[in-house]
């Protein structure tokens, strides 16, 4: 059965969409089968693989209001291994019906879909929208584990306490397991001051939620870099576009971190 991983934070640009598609697609290369869900209704994760949006037909709004199934939406990519389920702007329709509705098992819907196709992979990994709302409580209470990507600039910590505490109450209700797989450090840069010193406030704070490399005790985050930035505007992960720039290697050693064990 594969492992449930959301990728969350309520805070907007903070590497969450990079994140869920490079991770993905390093755990595809060693030979993990993966799916994608894009569950933020801006499809970045959807277009950063080279899909358009206009394209998708069907995506995982039509799988949460029951007129698709999960299977019927999702597409291969151009790695091997890495399966997408697109998302759309009509996911924003969700927020609107999990308020009106307000029956019981509403944050359940996207595990209830999730569970149809679980055991055809490896890892399933869940890009979230940058809000506390239906949508992101809805991937934490389908996920096995989160990872919380941080930015390494101003404010980084910011909001952090508010999405601890909203994990610590899903495990009370309808998540008892979600644990915490780690912290991603995002956007380091070793020419700005401010960048390292939010790195060793994490590093003296919260070095247990940190990946560490393998073979050393060092912690994985990702540079700040020009290719990262760049490989989604030609539909590409990063393996694909620049295997060996330094923020595809920081994927690379997530993904082994992960399967390691070593987080
Ligand atoms: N390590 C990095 N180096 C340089 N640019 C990056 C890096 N990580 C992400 N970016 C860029 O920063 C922007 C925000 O990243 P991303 O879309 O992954 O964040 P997000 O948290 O998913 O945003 P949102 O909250 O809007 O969903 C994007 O333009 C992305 O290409
Ligand atoms: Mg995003």
């Amino acid at each position: 059965m594969g492992e449930i991983i959301a990728i969350a934070n309520q805070k907007g640009g903070v590497g969450k969409t990079t994140t869920a598609v490079n991770l993905s697609a390093s755990l595809a290369d060693l030979n993990k089968r993966v799916l994608l869900i894009d569950f933020d209704p801006q499809a970045n994760a959807t277009t950063s693989l080279g899909f358009r949006r206009n394209e998708v037909e069907f995506d995982i709004y039509h799988v949460l209001i029951g007129s698709k199934k999960l299977s019927q939406i999702i597409h291969p990519t151009d790695m091997n291994n890495l399966f997408l389920a697109p998302s759309n702007i009509g996911l924003v329709g969700f927020e609107k019906e999990f308020y009106s509705k307000r029956t019981s098992g509403r944050e359940l819907l996207l595990k209830c879909k999730v569970e149809e196709i679980q055991n055809q992979y490896d890892f399933i990994v869940i890009d979230s929208p940058p809000a506390l709302g239906p949508l992101t409580i809805n991937a934490l209470s389908a996920a096995h584990s989160v990872i919380i990507p941080i930015q390494c600039e101003f404010f980084a910590l910011e909001g952090l306490a508010q999405l601890l505490s909203t994990i610590k109450a899903l495990r009370t209700t309808s998540n008892p397991s979600l644990f915490i797989r780690g912290f991603l450090p995002t956007m380091y840069s070793s020419q700005n001051n401010l960048s390292k010193q939010v790195l060793a406030d994490l590093i003296q704070h919260f070095d247990q939620e940190l990946f560490k490399k393998s073979q050393k005790g060092d912690c994985v985050m990702v540079p700040r870099s020009v290719k990262l930035a760049e490989s989604p505007s030609f539909g590409k992960p990063i393996l694909l576009y620049d295997k060996k720039s330094n923020g595809s290697l920081a994927y690379q050693e997530l993904a082994q971190a992960i399967l390691g064990g070593v987080s």
